[in-house]
């Protein structure tokens, strides 16, 4: 294990943000991260799969990425199956080593780019799935104490892009491995997200299965949103908002199509691509970055543009969903 100077992380952000490290440390075990953190750095940064931050500047602290490899299976049960998946394993080709084994219940969170380790602190989700429905728990080192210290489901306190880890934990654990459940034999398929109900009906699959399910997500993923490794971005810059029932009924005077879903009886959600879509930046272009032309949730680097760059467009964006809707809109992807 070797402390290097001055790397640059243009291949490991999703963004393609031409950054460097100060210091930059691969971290292969727990015992490589435990002694990294007994040199008790001053400043750190936990990279693991680069997909949910928008660097906007150098990094002038000691970077640990994440690369802890290894998944198994830790015990089987008639119909369920527990697996230990380390923190730097990819999390679609996880995804993918469960379909070969006819895994069930992670298909729906197909093509999400990043890593297992970083998953649970966002409590990833899509297309009527989030990580929190098959997670049973993870183990984690206290970045001062080096406890290691495993958090069950109840202990993560999950909510819609949330985990503890981003609250009153935030920076205080590294993520070193995660436990899942998931069905060997019978599957509980989710299919009623619209979007995936439609794209099997339009393959004529009836009794999807979870091969299927995953194809159908993929499709869906791949005709709205830009694949990374081609083109520069975070996947949803900014978190859905969460509204009153009460302002939501004001809006929908002004606005009659708008589109929402009822969280409880006193709140409803506003997908906010259509806010920054009615605002007026869909597919706008500025130079080297701009707003995807299919998905206005997505911000994108054709290429060059820098973290100060995009974070500039996503304050005109919140500033004009904030006049226009009077909604503020909260980023999803951590700035550096
Ligand atoms: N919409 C528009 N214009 C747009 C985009 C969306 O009007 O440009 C409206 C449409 O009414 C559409 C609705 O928004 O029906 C929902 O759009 P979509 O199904 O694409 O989902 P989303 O709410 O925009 C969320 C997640 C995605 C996830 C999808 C599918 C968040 C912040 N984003 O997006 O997650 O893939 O649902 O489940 O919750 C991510 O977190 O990076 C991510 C891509």
């Amino acid at each position: 294990m070797i402390i290097k100077n001055n790397i640059s992380l243009k291949d490991l952000n999703t963004f393609g943000m031409s950054v460097v490290a100060r210091k930059f440390v691969t971290i292969k075990s727990k015992k490589d991260l435990i002694t990294v953190l007994n040199t008790n750095p001053s400043n750190i940064l936990i990279l693991g799969g680069g997909s949910n931050m928008l660097l906007t500047k150098d990094v002038d602290a000691l970077v640990l990425h994440i690369s802890i490899k290894g998944i198994k299976v830790i015990s089987n049960s008639e119909n369920n199956v527990r697996v230990e998946v380390a923190a730097g394993e990819n999390w679609h080709e996880f995804v993918t080593w469960c379909l070969d084994k006819n895994y069930g219940g992670i298909e729906n969170l197909s093509l999400i780019p990043g890593n297992v380790g970083t998953a649970p602190i966002q409590n990833i989700g899509a297309y009527g799935a989030e990580l929190k429905d098959s997670f049973v728990s993870c183990q984690a080192i206290h970045v001062d104490t080096k406890e290691l210290r495993t958090f069950t489901k109840k202990d993560c306190n999950f909510g819609y892009r949330n985990s503890i880890f981003k609250e009153e934990l935030n920076g205080k654990y590294i993520i070193t491995s995660v436990i899942f459940e998931l069905s060997s034999h019978q599957h509980t398929t989710k299919i009623n997200y619209g979007a995936i109900e439609a794209e099997l009906k339009k393959n004529s699959v009836i009794n999807p299965t979870i091969q299927d399910i995953s194809t159908a997500v993929i499709s869906i993923r791949n005709s709205k949103l830009p694949n990374p490794k081609v083109l520069g971005n975070c996947g949803s810059f900014f978190k859905n908002p969460v509204i009153t029932y009460y302002k939501f009924k004001i809006l929908k005077e002004q606005f009659p199509k708008i589109p929402h879903y009822i969280v409880s009886d006193t709140t409803v959600k506003i997908p906010a691509g259509w806010l920054i879509e009615i605002a007026g930046f869909k597919g706008k272009k500025f130079g080297n970055y701009g707003v995807h032309d299919k998905q206005a949730l997505v911000l994108v680097n054709y290429g060059n543009a820098s973290g100060k760059d995009l974070l500039e467009l996503s304050i005109k964006i919140q500033k004009a969903v904030l006049i226009i809707f009077g909604i503020n809109l909260e980023s999803e992807v951590n700035i550096l």
